[in-house]
């Protein structure tokens, strides 16, 4: 009942030949797969680059990082009118490099997925617990507190209805270590069950994907947990040939 998706994140990698080439091989290989979300987010600057070869494919357009604000005095940042303006389709908010390494804070990051459906896009949500905190059992925790901003809102259903949230454990990112499928089930639960205490019908429609060192070999198994929508893949989503094989495992459980 939900269509899986799945996004590749190139994050700050490749230039303008190597983001037009690959668009074009994502384009040209994951035709006729079927039903299978598919998006992808170059670096801000390949944007126009990336939306050229993509056309009018079923291939969506994403971003990796949005302003919270609509417009201003905000040196280097990029507004979600700016993105929508460039055809986006896809902005992921709150990513765990944007955590750990520019100090984004719950309450930002949920004010840039507010600015994102308020743009006419759709945020993609990322949350995760580094090792430490799975070590010392505070996963759930965690992933609540990351949560929490969004849930305070009296409007949280409005913005829930349009987002995608992507679980990715910081441990398992760019590390080749990825949580087990049982592993990853467990939060992907536990976040279903938090959006359905707030809207039953909301949280059984809603996407949740995986995402940590997903790769075609362990794509499947991951994919075939039963809270699991798809994946948010970065390594893996430069290679077209691996991040199709991603796509055709997802396009294979739905
Ligand atoms: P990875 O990255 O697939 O390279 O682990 C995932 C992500 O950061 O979104």
């Amino acid at each position: 009942m939900r269509t899986p998706l799945v996004l590749g994140n190139w994050k700050m990698h490749g230039n303008r030949a190597f983001a037009r080439a690959l668009a074009g091989d994502v384009c040209a290989d994951v035709q006729g797969m079927g039903q299978v979300e598919v998006g992808l987010c170059p670096p801000f600057v390949f944007l126009t680059d990336v939306a050229a070869v993509v056309g009018e494919s079923p291939v969506g357009l994403g971003a990796q990082n949005a302003s919270e604000f609509r417009d201003g005095a905000y040196t280097g940042e990029i507004s979600c009118g700016m993105l929508q303006a460039l055809g986006c389709r896809y902005v992921l908010v709150g990513h765990s490099e944007r955590r750990q390494l520019f100090a984004e804070t719950p309450a930002q990051v949920i004010a840039k997925l507010v600015a994102v459906v308020d743009a006419g896009m759709i945020p993609v949500l990322c949350v995760g617990e580094t090792l430490t905190e799975r070590q010392s059992g505070a996963t759930p925790h965690v992933i609540d507190a990351q949560l929490a901003p969004l849930f305070a809102r009296a409007d949280a259903a409005h913005y829930l209805q349009t987002a995608v949230i992507a679980y990715e454990p910081v441990w398992a990112i760019g590390t080749g270590e990825t949580a087990t499928p049982a592993q990853a089930q467990a939060v992907h639960a536990q976040i279903r069950q938090r959006v359905c205490a707030l809207d039953e019908g909301l949280g059984q429609r809603m996407r949740i994907l995986y995402g940590g060192s997903v790769k075609p070999g362990n794509a499947g198994e991951l994919f075939g947990e039963a809270d699991i929508d798809g994946g948010l893949i970065g390594g893996a989503a430069l290679k077209a040939e691996d991040f199709c094989a991603i796509v055709a495992a997802a396009a294979r459980q739905s």
